[in-house]
């Protein structure tokens, strides 16, 4: 979609948030302005959907876990100490409150489909449809966690590539039953003659599959947008065979434009593998913006906010992402001398920032500890919107996921000091956009695209279900 002012390729904006206490903000939780942890009443996200709405944002993403990060120092101790993404809450309870004072913010729902039934699923995904009048997006994601695994039922973790090969069954699942069960027309609501529902017009999609049998038919009516819009952020080559696949909306780190470009283009390329139009995935990259009037005083809220960053907090989530315990690593030896291939990849993509600069764990946790695994951005409005047009131009992304310093400090000081700059640059629209789905904001229609390969389970496409 263009927007009127510009004819540049649009801006999207997501705010990327948890409902949780310290999500990717390791420590600020005892900032004075911090108030996640108010994340337990209603208000709270009702005021954030307000902000984000009022700043025209397109979509508030709330990502999940289900397990503790109990990696580092082999226990979850340091996790709950930090409020290190624990205690959490669901993502998607919040949602129909904030969809109920929003008109066009979207919602993208996390949602670990190896700890889910592809039946039911779908059913709740409808249901959130309906009730945001398709505002929804479901990110994907097959759970990285062995202490979600054991327990959720498994003895340990599946193996990462089955987990896809799972995934690419359970999405299939889902668009047959989003796309191929029910007929536009099958609710009649015809009370003359007491039809409801035309029962001739719902089908049953008769999968049976490695993983999963469903031979029934979809419980909910057709939503606004039938298949939610999709979300996902494999990084690893299966990862981007999945994103290729089915992602419409594809989510990344990076630690500068250039060492991000390499990415996209192979995210590009898969979808292009898949018979997409390349440009038709978007690809969205995870800031966290530090700004204020001018620089000077941008510079200073960092210098403050480190003062309550914890790099403890830091290296526990990141042996949760990784797998490996850096808590009995000297602080001051080179990262180098760490056995993992996990960890070698993600020094890989730091050594590419700067070549000099030595890894070690003071500098890991240091760097962890201000947005994550995410870059940060500081700097007055015009700095901070000159940063985004080089992302967007050097790294060919379609827009950023911004994370949260202070909550919800970070987001409001986004929204009343950047987005007019942005508004003024032609990247956000002027004037509210219409209401509309969360799909024909991204790509200018409510429903899958024709080469998406969820379209060839509708009723009718030419590679239907059999019935
Ligand atoms: C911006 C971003 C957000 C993510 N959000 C979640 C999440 O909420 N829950 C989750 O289990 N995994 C999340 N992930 C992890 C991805 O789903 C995926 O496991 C990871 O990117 C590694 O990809 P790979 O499995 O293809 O190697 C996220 C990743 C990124 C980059």
């Amino acid at each position: 979609m263009t927007n009127e002012q510009n004819p540049k390729k649009r801006m999207i904006l997501n705010a990327f948030d948890m409902n949780c206490v310290v999500h990717q903000n390791p420590g600020m939780w005892a900032h004075p302005d911090d108030q996640a942890y108010r994340r337990t009443d209603l208000d709270y996200w009702i005021n954030l959907a307000k902000t984000l709405e009022r700043g025209g944002f397109d979509c508030l993403f709330l990502a999940d876990v289900l397990g503790f990060y109990d990696v580092y120092g082999g226990s979850r101790e340091s996790a709950l100490r930090n409020a290190a993404q624990a205690p959490v809450g669901d993502p998607m309870i919040p949602v129909s409150a904030m969809a109920a004072v929003t008109e066009r913010l979207g919602f993208g729902v996390t949602s670990s489909l190896t700890y889910e039934l592809p039946y039911s699923f779908a059913k709740t995904m409808s249901t959130l449809d309906h009730l945001t009048k398709g505002r929804v997006a479901w990110n994907i994601v097959t759970s990285y966690q062995a202490s979600a695994a054991v327990n959720l039922g498994l003895d340990a973790q599946i193996s990462h590539d089955e987990r896809y090969d799972r995934a690419d069954e359970f999405m299939e699942v889902c668009y047959k039953l989003w796309e191929g069960s029910w007929e536009d027309d099958a609710v009649v609501l015809d009370k003359e003659n007491r039809i409801f529902t035309d029962p001739s017009k719902v089908h049953d999609i008769n999968h049976e599959g490695l993983n999963y049998k469903v031979p029934g038919a979809h419980l909910e009516q057709p939503s606004p947008q039938r298949t939610p819009f999709l979300f996902q952020a494999g990084a690893s080559s299966r990862g981007m065979e999945f994103a290729g696949k089915h992602a419409e909306a594809v989510f990344v780190i990076g630690t500068s434009p250039e060492e991000l470009r390499p990415t996209v283009d192979k995210i590009r390329a898969q979808a292009a593998k898949e018979g997409r139009d390349p440009q038709s995935v978007k690809v969205i990259v995870m800031l966290t913006p530090i700004t204020a009037p001018t620089d000077e005083e941008a510079q200073a809220k960092l210098t403050d906010y480190y003062k309550y960053a914890s790099s403890e907090a830091g290296l526990t989530l990141f042996g949760g992402w990784t797998g490996i315990d850096l808590s009995s690593a000297p602080d001051d030896q080179p990262l180098e001398n760490v056995e993992s291939d996990a960890i070698r990849a993600m020094l890989d993509m730091l050594t590419r920032v700067d070549s000099e600069v030595v890894w070690t764990k003071e500098r890991l946790g240091k760097w962890l500890s201000i947005g994550g695994f995410s870059s940060s951005v500081v700097g007055s409005p015009t700095t901070i919107a000159n940063e985004l047009e080089r992302w967007m131009e050097i790294a060919d992304v379609d827009g950023f996921n911004f994370g949260r310093v202070v909550a919800p400090g970070t987001m409001e000081d986004f929204v009343d000091l950047v987005v007019p700059e942005l508004r003024k640059r032609g990247h956000v629209p002027q004037e509210a956009l219409e209401p509309m789905t969360l799909r024909e904001r991204f790509t200018g229609d409510a429903r899958l695209p024709e080469e998406h390969s969820g379209a060839q389970y509708r009723l009718g496409a030419t590679a239907s279900v059999s019935r």
